[in-house]
């Protein structure tokens, strides 16, 4: 987290955010944004930090600095955050990939939405301007990387999202779970671009229009692919938007 947290907080300065918000951080984990978040409010004004995950809901709560008010139970978090005076902004930071897939309209993540003015998100997404394998140059670096990828790990991920060397798509999200090799167990199954334009349409509808849209390569992880596997990433692996309601 620490290591990307510049990228993470981009929103903060955002002209359409400036000012006295009501924040919420959905998926905050142990609150290191959220921290981030509090410390862009004026002194006092409360920001909500929710998790569903209780045990990082406690490591947030070690750290004391700014009013924040964490909660691992929605319905608390959904009091406070509707407390709070000014616009509401629900900010869902590495999170809506793991929870987009459900089409539970009374989820905490569709009832934030539909209580929030400004919608901020910060993601994974296979970028609608990326390609999918058509020149020598990308096939190249495709095989090569084939070999300092584990076997097990591939054929695991190739039977899930396809093989590496059909779909560029697959092999950058390959790649990308490569990062986090040591969590293998808990992350291969995940669908990192798992926001795909559709998804994000049926979660935002006609309520909202984007005031920023940005699809990019996370700079870390372009480095990171360079110094591991000598590869040159040109796909986008990352959105960061911001919505506001018109309706
Ligand atoms: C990858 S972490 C991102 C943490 C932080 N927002 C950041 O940007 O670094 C995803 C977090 O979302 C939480 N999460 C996943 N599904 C959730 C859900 N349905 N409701 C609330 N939190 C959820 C997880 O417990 C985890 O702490």
């Amino acid at each position: 987290m620490a290591r990307s947290l510049d990228d993470k907080k981009w929103f903060l300065e955002h002209p359409a955010l400036w000012g006295r918000n009501a924040w919420l951080d959905f998926g905050c984990a142990d609150g290191v944004l959220t921290r981030e978040i509090a410390a862009s409010t004026p002194l006092g004004h409360p920001v909500v930090g929710y998790d569903n995950d209780h045990v990082q809901i406690l490591n947030a709560r070690q750290d004391g600095r700014g009013v924040i008010k964490y909660a691992s139970d929605w319905h608390k978090a959904q009091a406070d955050w509707l407390s709070i005076e000014g616009p509401r902004v629900v900010v869902f930071s590495s999170v809506l990939h793991e929870v987009v897939a459900s089409a539970d309209y009374g989820a905490p993540h569709n009832q934030a939405i539909r209580n929030a003015e400004y919608v901020v998100i910060r993601d994974m997404y296979w970028g609608q301007t990326n390609k999918e394998i058509e020149d020598d140059e990308r096939r190249g670096y495709t095989v090569d990387v084939k070999f300092p990828l584990a076997w097990k790990r591939m054929v695991a991920h190739e039977e899930r999202f396809g093989f590496i060397r059909k779909s560029q798509k697959s092999f950058v999200h390959l790649l990308l779970k490569e990062q986090h090799r040591d969590n293998w167990e808990s992350e291969w199954r995940e669908d990192y671009f798992a926001l795909t334009p559709e998804r994000l349409h049926a979660l935002l509808g006609e309520r909202f229009i984007p005031v920023y849209f940005e699809t990019y390569t996370l700079p870390y992880f372009k480095q990171w692919a360079k110094q591991t596997f000598n590869i040159n990433v040109i796909d986008h692996t990352h959105l960061k938007a911001i919505f506001k309601r018109v309706r």
